[in-house]
């Protein structure tokens, strides 16, 4: 069967690279797809939000049995409600279920409704009202735009000054546009972040392999948030006991939550943690989808056909699934264009030497051009390795990155020391 997956970053040649392992996938499909992809698909020039065209292009392919949505506009604005009422096999979450991930303030009611624990918080839509909030808080301060703002919209605000510039530009300038006509005014925990993504079929959730990404752009967590300068897996902080811990009061208690709140969730659900000195354990935020680089470093650790899994939650079988995971670490290392995630230019030439053969690269954003590939993004190539310990895994991305170039790269030389 031919499989077709909407997106064009390093989650989605992830997720091409893993559903190519299984032999029940013929021929890949991806739209729009980036340069690496292009190796191990086909890539379509369609853009993610343009539903009727990727209807049709399903229409003209009856040979595509199943559609992998990948990135959240896309499932915010219902891609797979529209794949499955035109009757295509669509993965990923109802627009309904999305909304977990694209409204801040659903998710942070839906949490306090049913007591999974979480930062305070308060909502506003009343930009006067979110001014005299932020007058009377305690810093530093969490100030997030509603809706999805290209991952920008979380801005932490260490005084009343940088609280009242978040407000004016979410609500006045409109800065994300209409994702910040409302505004979630939380908390600002201090602990260590794990991310945490689950197989949700309605009925079943099935956590993965514990990970960690690196959001700050310069070494030591210093500078401008980005989409992710790399990940690892699994988290050096994240046991049995924590786990244990976390899918009781957490994981199925968000299924059982979205469940009653006529939200069935049907694909992955991404738990952003915090995990406090004291031990105390908070969602941060929840994701609809694959995290991204997160999943550039948990699905080389899949040892079960992705295939299979994505199809039982379809049909509501994820109990009948072994999942099972490699005991390995990975680590992923992302290559970026000089200037990111500020301004950036595209175009140059990346050059690969011989890299090792178990070394692995995710094209985030590349193109090819003849047989050399182009920048064509902020983050270029996450550079993935899989080993014994984090440690070697650590040393083997950085040797082999050594021999990639293009001008202005830019890359963290600490990814995977956290919490050392
Ligand atoms: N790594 C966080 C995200 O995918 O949004």
């Amino acid at each position: 069967m031919d499989v077709l997956i909407i997106g064009g970053g390093g989650r989605e040649h992830a997720l091409a690279y893993t559903l190519k392992k299984s032999p029940k996938v013929d021929k890949l499909f991806c739209l729009p797809g980036n340069g690496g992809i292009s190796e191990i698909a086909e890539c379509v020039s369609i853009g993610v939000m343009e539903f009727d065209k990727i209807v049709d292009f399903l229409k003209n392919t009856p040979s595509v049995g199943l559609t992998v949505v990948g990135p959240d506009d896309p499932l915010a604005a219902g891609l797979v409600d529209v794949l499955t009422q035109n009757g295509f096999r669509a993965f990923g979450p109802s627009a309904d279920a999305a909304l977990i991930e694209a409204s801040k303030a659903f998710s942070k009611d839906l949490m306090k409704k049913y007591g999974i624990p979480t930062a305070q918080y308060e909502v506003f839509t009343d930009y006067r009202q979110a001014m005299d909030y932020v007058r009377k808080q305690k810093f530093p301060l969490v100030v997030k735009a509603d809706g999805l703002a290209l991952g920008k919209g979380v801005i932490i605000c260490n005084n009343i000054k940088e609280a009242e510039n978040a407000v004016y530009d979410i609500m006045v300038t409109e800065r994300f546009g209409k994702a910040g006509a409302k505004i979630v005014i939380e908390e600002f925990i201090v602990g260590q972040e794990v991310s945490i993504l689950a197989f949700c079929d309605g009925k079943t959730i099935v956590p993965m392999v514990s990970s960690q990404d690196h959001k700050r752009v310069f070494d030591g967590d210093k500078g401008l948030n980005t989409g992710g300068m790399g990940a690892f897996s699994p988290s050096k902080i994240y046991d049995k006991a924590m786990a244990d811990r976390v899918y009781k009061d957490i994981i199925i208690h968000t299924m059982k939550a979205m469940n009653a709140e006529n939200r069935k969730f049907k694909g992955v659900i991404y738990f952003g943690l915090i995990v406090t000195e004291d031990g105390d354990i908070r969602v941060l935020e929840y994701n609809a989808r694959f995290g991204d680089p997160e999943t550039q470093v948990v699905l080389p650790l899949l040892e079960t056909d992705l295939f299979d899994i994505m199809n039982a939650i379809i049909d509501e079988k994820l109990h009948e699934i072994d999942i099972k995971w490699s005991d390995k670490s990975a680590v992923c290392v992302m290559l970026t264009s000089g200037g990111y995630p500020l301004e950036y230019q595209r175009g140059y030439k990346i050059n690969i030497g011989k890299l090792d053969d178990d070394i692995v690269l995710f094209h985030s954003g590349t193109r090819k051009s003849d047989n050399d590939y182009r920048t064509a993004g902020g983050r270029v190539i996450g550079v993935t390795a899989v080993s014994e310990s984090l440690e070697e895994s650590r040393k083997k991305v950085y040797r082999n990155i050594s021999k990639i170039s293009f001008e202005g790269m830019h890359f963290r030389k600490d990814i995977g020391i956290k919490n050392d």
